[in-house]
């Protein structure tokens, strides 16, 4: 990130988890319960876990903001742990309460218990995977949420949708984007395929009776976007790598694609490039949009489109052999209080990494110190590609 800046902390069993952002404008309007209803959205989804019935995540503001509107100084947001009394103990920052620490000695194969482990130090695995737990990601919906509103401001909005779960893909088009929220609401797997969603709720019961887990896929979208965010000039300013990364460090994400992505190996060029006209009102434009988005690391002024691939929870309740890390025998590994697929929840946490990244391009782009200012520079921007 270049204009924004945050980082997140807390365990995913600990009394709190917290967020400071540093970067944003003066005077951005601020719709609270839009970042509450991403919040309970995340926790949602066909094929979650426990633990989800248990915490309604609502944020509390600590910082930044007054009156609905941004100061321009840094933003604390927090997020209080509803079942904190049954981990008071558990995870205090006391030693005096070490006795009671349900400790964790066995590493679950395809999560970051061992490697974690022996990088940190830690026998007792729990020190890894309370943190490790994608619960980190409520945070980042959290200031994704809030971010995006300097770009809806403009007009710029945000979509996602899951495409496949468990080897199943949609076989329905891809609706109008701007259909796309009506179609979802209903939705329990986040689609707008209802012959999809009911094979894979289907295949979600199969799974979980069988004590497994699946992955799949999801797409973000983001239309309203101007030519000219990201460069090519130097590799980390190209904004198509700084989502792939984005999008890549949400747990469990093992693939990310851009437009067409990996399917550019096996066409031909005349299938893989957009050709380009010119419209008196439209200016220069793509016939299509297989690029999704960008050409040279640089948005081209069609629609953002991100793919993302879920590998399956890597907690099993038919759980795959492991070793103790403390007694070195082999056993089946631990469980832990677990999802079965979480692919509704990834999409959304996706649609909000990528708002985030893309507002920091934005912003760097069009930066001031109000919003009154950014909208100054943006829309002088906008006069000179128009006469470019
Ligand atoms: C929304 C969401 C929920 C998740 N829930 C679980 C879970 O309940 N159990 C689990 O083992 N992994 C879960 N994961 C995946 C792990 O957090 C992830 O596999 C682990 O941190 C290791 O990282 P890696 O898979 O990127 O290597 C979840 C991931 C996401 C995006």
């Amino acid at each position: 990130m270049t204009r924004l800046r945050y980082l997140t902390s807390g365990e995913s069993h600990g009394p709190v988890i917290s967020v400071i952002l540093e970067g944003l404008p003066s005077g951005l309007s601020i719709d609270i319960d839009e970042i509450n209803a991403q919040l309970i959205a995340r926790q949602g989804g066909y094929g979650r876990g426990g633990r989800m019935k248990i915490e309604t995540d609502l944020i509390t503001i600590n910082s930044g903001i007054r009156f609905g509107k941004t100061l321009g100084s840094p933003v604390c947001l927090e997020i209080r742990n509803k079942d904190w009394k049954n981990w008071d103990k558990i995870m205090s920052a006391s030693a005096e309460d070490e006795t009671d620490k349900k400790a964790v000695y066995g590493p679950r194969p395809g999560h970051t218990d061992l490697a974690g482990g022996i990088k940190y130090q830690h026998k007792d695995l729990r020190n890894i995977l309370e943190r490790s737990s994608a619960r980190e990601t409520t945070m980042r919906v959290a200031v994704g949420s809030l971010v995006r509103q300097v770009l809806e401001a403009f007009d710029i909005q945000f979509y996602s949708y899951v495409t496949k779960i468990g080897g199943v893909g949609i076989t329905q088009e891809i609706p109008a984007y701007e259909q796309i929220p009506g179609l979802i609401a209903e939705s329990e797997c986040r689609t707008f395929d209802r012959d999809a969603e009911v094979t894979w709720k289907k295949n979600i019961d199969q799974a979980k009776k069988d004590g497994d887990s699946l992955g799949g896929l999801f797409e973000v979208v983001c239309t309203g976007l101007p030519i000219g965010l990201g460069s090519h000039v130097q590799w980390d300013r190209k904004l198509d790598a700084r989502l792939a990364m984005a999008v890549m460090s949400i747990q469990a994400v093992k693939g990310v694609e851009i437009g067409i992505g990996k399917s550019v190996a096996d066409l031909p060029g005349s299938q893989v490039h957009d050709e380009i006209f010119y419209d008196a009102d439209k200016g220069f434009y793509h016939g299509t949009n297989r690029a999704g988005g960008f050409t040279g690391g640089i948005t081209n002024g069609m629609p953002v489109v991100v793919r993302g691939a879920l590998k399956p929870i890597a907690t099993l309740y038919n759980p795959l052999r492991s070793v103790n890390v403390q007694t070195k025998e082999e056993f089946k590994a631990s469980i832990e209080r677990s999802d079965i697929c979480v692919l509704p929840a990834a999409a959304l946490i996706a649609e909000n990494i990528v708002a985030l990244e893309l507002a920091d391009a934005f912003l760097e782009k069009f930066g001031g110190d109000s919003m009154e200012e950014v909208s100054r520079n943006y829309h002088g921007y906008l006069e000179q590609v128009k006469n470019y």
